[in-house]
């Protein structure tokens, strides 16, 4: 019966009717026709009683489809208006029925010309957290949707540590054509056994394994480096994105896509403007109806690049599994089928070195519990997630250190105590170990410019912080780029200081204070990874190069985008080491 009652239901529910109606209007002309001919037998009168009993259970169950109806609509109203009241006790800007606080991005749009609609949204939303700093917490209205903002270590940890409010915020929706339902889009149920199953691959010794690959595309950032050393400033971030980007082609899927040496690529060119577009459509909320964003030329264009990228990574792994396959066979062993025994993750990468894409084939081929298009799902999520965020970490962190001599000395001096004179071999596991300096100053890089600045999360039940209580259905987010400016915890908030990170500097500090990577049950499963290489890539530089920052933090402008990056790229001059000194 509900199920009846349900989406379609009014459609098919109508047309019953209509059909009835007319049914009963023939069957009554049938019988006035008979009548005028005097044949008033008694057939006719059965069939009369028959029709008028039909339409009284009709007539009986369209009020009852009525009351089901504006009863539902009456207890969302309901729940609305509770949801209303509770969230209109937290604090947050003036807003307008059904509008919400649209207007203010209507406003900021006026000025897309001069300054992007995304740095402005940073600003206002900063102005917000400032504005509400002493209720930690506030809230905005996007049309009829509230929004709740969560800054403080106190409230962070109720939305993040919690097992229940686990599931994304309607924002990551729009993800979903591209990822599906991978592990960062989906919800509670595929979550939890898909995180389980992938979270092994993380593992450092698996890491470990990486190390050749980051190497080798270290050496050849730093190589590109070099026609521009001792010469004007150069914009660092596309040369760490290139870099970024063949680092997790390798080690996800087991391909060079040779984005340093080729950034015309067809692929990589793919992969930028679906990320452009997912974040053009973000801000225009009618762009969110699918049918209205595909009659539009970026919708268009956006289903054409997402069906390369689609078909590049179902090719890779389509070629992989094959190749697995045929090294089982060539070994002496029977010809795999789907579900047969093979061998373990570690035998298969003993002649070719391993990629993530190796490990969910051997889930696929030995267990048969994913499916190749949910491999498909994984490896677009790990190209998602892991190489935007990390190129930022490594370019604000190299940035920060350029601006900053006597960290940069620091740093080298730390490097030169590993490596001596040496700047070509390359970096062991042990050595990252030892750069214990470097590591704060990465952190403290991404405690100033976190690379995801906002954390969404659609509430599963009422939570009560600082005395609100924010409603069920609310969508609540981590501001993490005001989160790591908090004065209680980080005092001089906007100073560039890695020695905050030291050990003995960290002691007591309250563990949702500091969010780069989320924290709790969804917290980033790739973390160790993005560090591993994040201090690589920089020793890697650090080691060859000095560096100096041409333009000062305050005339940079923040673009939120998927990643929080600069609007004008950052510039820095490289000059070699050996010669300088
Ligand atoms: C500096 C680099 C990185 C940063 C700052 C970062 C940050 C984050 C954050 C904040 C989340 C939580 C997102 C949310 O809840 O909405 C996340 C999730 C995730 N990250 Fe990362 N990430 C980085 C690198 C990577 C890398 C290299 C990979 C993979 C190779 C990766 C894979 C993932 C995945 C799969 C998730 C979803 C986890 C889940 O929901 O269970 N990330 N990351």
């Amino acid at each position: 019966m509900v199920s009846l009652l349900g989406t379609s239901g009014p459609f098919c529910w109508c047309l019953v009717l209509v059909l009835c109606l007319n049914q009963q209007q023939e069957a009554a002309a049938a019988a006035k026709s008979d009548l005028n001919l005097k044949v008033v037998d008694g057939e006719n009168d059965r069939w009369l009683t028959s029709t008028r009993t039909f339409w009284w259970i009709l007539t009986v169950f369209s009020l009852l489809y009525l009351v089901y109806y504006v009863t539902k609509a009456i207890w969302a109203f309901v729940c609305w208006k509770r949801k209303a009241n509770l969230i209109g006790k937290i604090p947050g800007p003036a807003s307008f029925l059904v509008l919400g606080n649209l207007n203010v991005l209507f406003e900021l749009r006026k000025y897309e010309k001069i300054i992007s609609t995304h740095t402005l949204l940073l600003q206002t939303m900063c102005g917000l957290a400032e504005i509400y700093d002493s209720a930690r917490i506030f809230r905005f209205w996007l049309g009829a949707r509230p929004v709740v903002a969560f800054f403080k270590p106190e409230t962070v940890e109720v939305l993040l540590n919690s097992n229940k409010h686990i599931d994304k915020s309607f924002d990551y929706t729009l993800l979903h054509p591209w990822l599906g339902t991978g592990l960062l889009t989906s919800c509670g149920r595929k979550w939890r056994p898909r995180r389980k199953m992938l979270t092994p691959a993380f593992h450092f010794r698996i890491l470990e394994d990486f190390v050749p690959i980051f190497n080798e595309q270290a050496q050849i950032f730093a190589s590109l480096l070099e026609k521009h050393v001792n010469r004007n400033p150069v914009d660092i971030v596309p040369f760490i994105t290139n870099c970024t980007l063949d680092i997790i082609c390798e080690t996800a899927m087991g391909v060079k896509i040779g984005a340093q040496s080729n950034s015309e690529s067809h692929y990589v060119r793919a992969l930028y403007e679906v990320g452009k577009t997912f974040i053009y459509r973000v801000v225009r909320p009618w762009l969110w109806i699918p049918l209205v964003f595909l009659m539009t030329t970026k919708g268009r264009r956006f289903e054409d690049n997402l069906r390369d990228l689609h078909n590049f990574t179902r090719k890779v792994i389509q070629e992989r599994k094959e190749e697995i396959q045929s090294e089982t066979w060539l070994e002496g062993k029977e010809g795999l089928k789907e579900t047969a025994d093979i061998p373990d993750a570690s035998h298969i990468g003993a002649k070719k070195r391993k990629a993530f894409l190796d490990l969910l084939l051997t889930e696929h081929l030995q267990k048969n519990s994913l499916s190749l298009e949910d491999i498909r799902e994984e490896v677009d999520t790990f190209m998602f997630e892991g190489h935007d965020t990390t190129a930022m970490g490594i370019a604000w962190s190299l940035y920060l250190i350029a601006l900053h001599q006597d960290v940069q000395d620091k740093i080298h001096d730390e490097l030169d105590f590993i490596f001596g004179e040496d700047r070509e071999r390359d970096l062991t596991t042990d050595d990252l170990k030892n750069m214990k300096y470097l590591e704060c100053a990465i952190k403290e890089a991404q405690r100033l410019f976190p690379s995801v600045p906002f954390i969404g999360r659609e509430l599963k039940e009422d939570v009560v912080v600082n005395g609100f209580t924010v409603p069920r259905g609310t969508t609540c987010f981590v501001f993490t780029y005001m989160l790591h400016r908090d004065k209680r915890t980080f005092p001089n908030p906007e100073a560039f200081i890695p020695e905050r990170f030291l050990p003995e500097n960290s002691i007591g500090r309250h563990p949702f204070s500091y969010v780069p990577f989320s924290a709790g049950p969804r917290n980033c499963i790739g973390q160790k990874f993005a560090l591993m290489e994040e201090k690589l890539v920089c020793a890697t530089i650090l080691r060859r190069y000095q560096l100096q920052a041409t333009h000062h933090r305050d005339h940079i402008r923040l673009k939120p985008e998927l990643v929080i990056r600069p609007e004008e790229g950052l510039r820095v001059r490289f000059i070699d080491r050996s010669t300088s000194k």
